[in-house]
This record gives C-alpha cells, sequence and structure tokens, in this order.
C-alpha cells in the first residue's frame, strides 16, 4: 500500500500513520519505519501504544524516539498523552528525534493547547470564553453543513461528540495537582459559575442542554450515545 500510494502521488506527501504495533509484548514499528521510509513515504507519526493497550498505559515515549532513531531523513511525529505544555516539553526532551508532535484527544479537551505550548504558559479561560469557542465552532458548523434542519442537527452531532472530551477539562485554578494529566480520573468539583459546572457534567443529558443553547430545542425522540471512549481510567 505504501509503496503504491507513494507513488500515486508524487506532488502530494503521503504519510502513514501507525501504533507500536498489535500486541503490547510484540512492538513492530522500529522493524516497519525504515521499511515504510524505503517504501517511499513522506512521514510516519507514531502513536506510542499497541493496538491492544487501546487507551490504558501511558504512551511509550523511549519507543517513540527508538523508532525516531531508525529513520534516516523521514520526519517522524510522535503522538500519545499531551494535555499540557508541560509534557509537550518533556515528551521532546525523551525524544529528541522526532520532528513534530501530533496532539489528539488534549486538542479536544483543551482545544487552546496550541496557544500553551506557543506561550509556555497555561491558559485559563473563564467559561463564557469557553463558551465563545463553543459559539465559533456552531457558526462554521452552520457555515459548512447549511442552517436548515439537517445542517442544525448535523452541527449538533459534531458538537455533542466533541463535548463528550470538552467536559474533561477542569480549570487550572480549580486543580487539586496541576497540571491536569491525561490518564487521570478528572477530581469532582463545583464550577466557579453555573456555566462552568454545566461545561464540566458527565451526564450527556447536561450535553443536549448545552447545544440547545446554541442551536435551539432537539427534535422530539432525539438520543444521543458517544461514539468515541478515549478513557485510560
Ligand atoms: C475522536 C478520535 C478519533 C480518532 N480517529 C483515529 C483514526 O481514524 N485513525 C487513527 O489512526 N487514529 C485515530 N485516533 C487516535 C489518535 O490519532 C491518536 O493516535 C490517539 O488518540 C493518541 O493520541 P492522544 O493521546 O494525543 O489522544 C482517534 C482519536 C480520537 C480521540
Amino acid at each position: 500500500i505504501v509503496r503504491s500510494c507513494s507513488s500515486l502521488s508524487p506532488q502530494i506527501p503521503f504519510t502513514v500513520k501507525m501504533r507500536t504495533g498489535v500486541y503490547a509484548d510484540k512492538s513492530v514499528a522500529h522493524e516497519l519505519v525504515p521499511l515504510v521510509e524505503e517504501w517511499g513515504a513522506s512521514a510516519v507519526t507514531l502513536h506510542g501504544r499497541s493496538r491492544e493497550q487501546r487507551y490504558t498505559k501511558s504512551a511509550n515515549w523511549q519507543y517513540i524516539e527508538e523508532c525516531a532513531a531508525k529513520a534516516q531523513r523521514m520526519p517522524i511525529i510522535g503522538n500519545g498523552d499531551i494535555l499540557n505544555f508541560e509534557d509537550f516539553n518533556e515528551k521532546r526532551k525523551i525524544a529528541p528525534h522526532v520532528s513534530s508532535i501530533m496532539i489528539g484527544r488534549g486538542a479536544l479537551i483543551k482545544p487552546w493547547i496550541f496557544k500553551e505550548i506557543k506561550e509556555q504558559k497555561p491558559w485559563n479561560p473563564t467559561s463564557a470564553e469557553r463558551f465563545e469557542i463553543l459559539r465559533t465552532y456552531v457558526n462554521y458548523g452552520l457555515e459548512h453543513w447549511g442552517s436548515d434542519t439537517k445542517g442544525v442537527e448535523n452541527t449538533r452531532r459534531f458538537l455533542l461528540e466533541w463535548q463528550s472530551f470538552l467536559y474533561r477539562y477542569i480549570p487550572y485554578e480549580l486543580l487539586a495537582h496541576p497540571p491536569q494529566q491525561i490518564n487521570q480520573r478528572p477530581q469532582k468539583f463545583r464550577g466557579r459559575d453555573e456555566m462552568e459546572t454545566l461545561m464540566s457534567s458527565p451526564n450527556s443529558a447536561d450535553w443536549v442542554r448545552l447545544s440547545e443553547m446554541l442551536l435551539g430545542p432537539v427534535p422530539e425522540s432525539f438520543e444521543f450515545v458517544p461514539k468515541h471512549k478515549a478513557n485510560a481510567y
């Protein structure tokens, strides 16, 4: 697949995303990276866990470094468990051969994580500022999918999926032990205002309420079950 896709699109870089392997005790990425480079891939993103591990255990950044060191010129993008700028700095130190870092759940839980990394300090947005981020998203959604019933409900579905990540954010000033870690079960807390409390609710009926503030009431018999289970605890 890598050979044919890389030669099919010489102007468009073909990149590969992989895990350490299928099984936790049998990593194969260090053997695959040099082959994938030889077959013509432009870059590899490596998530430092096996398929078997799903989100349990921490990503193995020492192993990501070992794999990155096996590439000749092809960039290796490291991936796994970054939720704050301190994580980013620590992972860069462990894995100096990675060319850059990909952030998955961290970008969904804290969409401003890139600002924190750039400025090397935490940002502690108010609930009103966080609500404005949702409003911006909703405006993009309606622009993209249309503001008819179908567009509104599509925008709502994606907003609700996103809220299944967003609720896990704990405001910096309320953290018992900052910074927040991605693999820690979120501590229970009461927000500094009603909106902050609502935004931290793990109950999907509350996510629907939030969506109604931006998109109006849900249709009758509306049901929502989040798709992606990405907790490690
Ligand atoms: C909502 C969601 C969808 C994902 N979809 C894919 C996918 O289609 N293909 C894939 O290789 N990884 C997928 N992943 C895994 C991420 O790319 C990433 O490897 C993983 O979440 C670990 O990075 P993180 O700790 O920064 O989240 C998905 C993750 C999330 C949270």
